[in-house]
């Protein structure tokens, strides 16, 4: 298990390229499943999350090619044939659900592992389930796998999640492309990755109207014909990257950053008394003398504060002057960060979905554990700003969702260090 190691103390300045979203990229490789014809993405970004997508639809019988060095697939699904997701892959990750709602338009039938929980929650697909249920489909429930049918294919329908569900709304609308007749998602997730999905699925030739918005309509088509689409850049990678300087001191250029994309996030870093500007290659994030001021943030679906980004805002406020207080609407289990921060030398009080954040003068380097994706980045920026050196440990969560981050970090002066340690467990 590789670990990263950071030597506090030294302010940032250089450049930061974004890669493609994890997110998107997630749910733009399973829409290949509802077309014959090759589906090419460009800006994909090269994680271990997308290497187990790619063995996912490769066991279901797709051709991708990962070109150069990973940033373009070409998925060519002519013919889907092998229609279950198994639990081996399933498990790894719980995005493998994506591939339900496209396998079921396509072939009227699939076979899907459950795919359990994780660190931060219990993780249910109930909505999954019942937004293709209102398409048509019969889902059998058996030993840890979804049996799911569509007999003469999927039909459009009324489809009315009772929470926002951004998984749930890209399964059921990329299959409501194929489904006979006309489908409208009402609770819609707003996510811009829905509307990158939404983008992608119109270049292929589906017919959708209002993504971005909670009230999504799809026209259903009889085919889909291949296309290929740029993977929308990674807002969660950018949020991560604007708090590196915000914390550690210095002046970084975002390249590729949107502030568009980031809103919500952007407004509560300036109100922290971080500056962020625009310039023509992105976003410039600059923290000089002077301490970070507290605020208070709610996880909430987009336009919201991100969740995605909650535990990497927390990392900063640790050092604000002053008590800030978290609320994680999003996910049961989303604080495990805040124990290794404390190790730290951070003051924060749990309870339940709040997180109580009271502002230390100094965070202490120390060895520290990696619990999920985004709690590992935030341990990391933690160590950008602590007194002498820090050792996040099993970093391969980190892999998952960060391209290169020692790298990019240390391209812009961080003194950073990946240590390899035997094979990940
Ligand atoms: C997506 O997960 C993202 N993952 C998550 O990012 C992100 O945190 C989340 O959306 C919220 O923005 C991918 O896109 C691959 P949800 P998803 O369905 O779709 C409950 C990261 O760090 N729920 O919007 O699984 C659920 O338990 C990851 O990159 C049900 O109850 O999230 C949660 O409390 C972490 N039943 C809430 O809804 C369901 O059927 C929101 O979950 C589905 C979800």
């Amino acid at each position: 298990m590789d670990s990263i190691r950071v030597e506090g103390g030294h302010p940032l300045k250089g450049e930061i390229a974004i890669s493609g979203a994890k997110n998107a990229c997630l749910t733009l490789m399973p829409a290949a499943l509802l077309s014959d014809e090759p589906l090419t993405l460009t800006n994909a970004p090269r994680l271990s999350d997308i290497r187990t997508m790619t063995e996912l639809l490769g066991s279901l019988g797709c051709e991708v090619a990962s070109l150069q060095g990973g940033k373009v697939l070409a998925i060519g699904a002519e013919k889907i044939s092998n229609h279950t997701a198994h639990y081996d892959i399933v498990r790894k990750m719980r995005a493998s659900i994506l591939v339900l709602g496209p396998m079921l338009a396509r072939d009227g039938h699939a076979v899907v592992s459950l795919p359990g929980g994780c660190a931060i929650g219990a993780r249910p697909v109930d909505l999954h389930l019942k937004g293709l249920e209102a398409l048509g489909a019969e889902m059998d429930l058996r030993d840890g796998y979804v049996h799911a049918r569509a007999e003469g294919g999927l039909k459009g329908g009324l489809v009315d999640f009772p929470l926002v569900s951004v998984g749930a709304t890209e399964n059921v609308l990329m299959a409501a492309t194929l489904a006979k007749g006309q489908t409208v998602i009402r609770n819609a997730a707003r996510e811009p990755e829905i509307v990158d999905l939404a983008d992608c699925l119109r270049a292929m030739g589906a017919k959708i109207s209002g993504d971005g918005t909670s009230e999504i309509t799809v026209d259903g088509v009889d085919r889909l014909h291949g296309a290929t689409h740029p993977v929308i850049i990674d807002r969660i990678e950018l949020g991560t990257y604007m708090l590196a300087p915000a914390i550690a001191g210095g002046e970084v250029d975002l390249i590729g950053g949107r502030r568009d994309l980031v809103e919500a996030f952007s407004a509560k870093l300036e109100d922290a008394g971080v500056e962020v500007s625009e310039t023509p290659r992105g976003l410039k994030v600059s923290r000089k003398n002077g301490r970070i001021k507290p605020v208070s943030v709610t996880t909430e679906p987009h336009p919201g504060f991100p969740t995605d980004l909650q535990a990497q805002m927390m990392a900063l406020l640790t050092l604000a002057d002053g008590t800030s207080v978290l609320e994680e609407t999003i996910f049961e289990n989303r604080f495990m960060h805040a124990p290794e921060l404390t190790r730290m030398g951070a003051s924060i009080d749990v309870h339940g979905g709040t997180a109580t954040v009271t502002g230390v003068e100094r965070l202490k380097g120390a060895q520290v554990m990696a619990t999920d994706l985004r709690a590992s980045v935030s341990l990391i920026l933690a160590g950008l700003a602590a007194e002498g050196e820090t050792t996040v440990g099993r970093v391969y969560h980190l892999d998952r969702g960060y391209e290169r981050v020692e790298e990019k970090l240390g391209a812009c002066g961080a003194k950073i260090e990946r240590i390899r340690e035997g094979a990940d467990d």
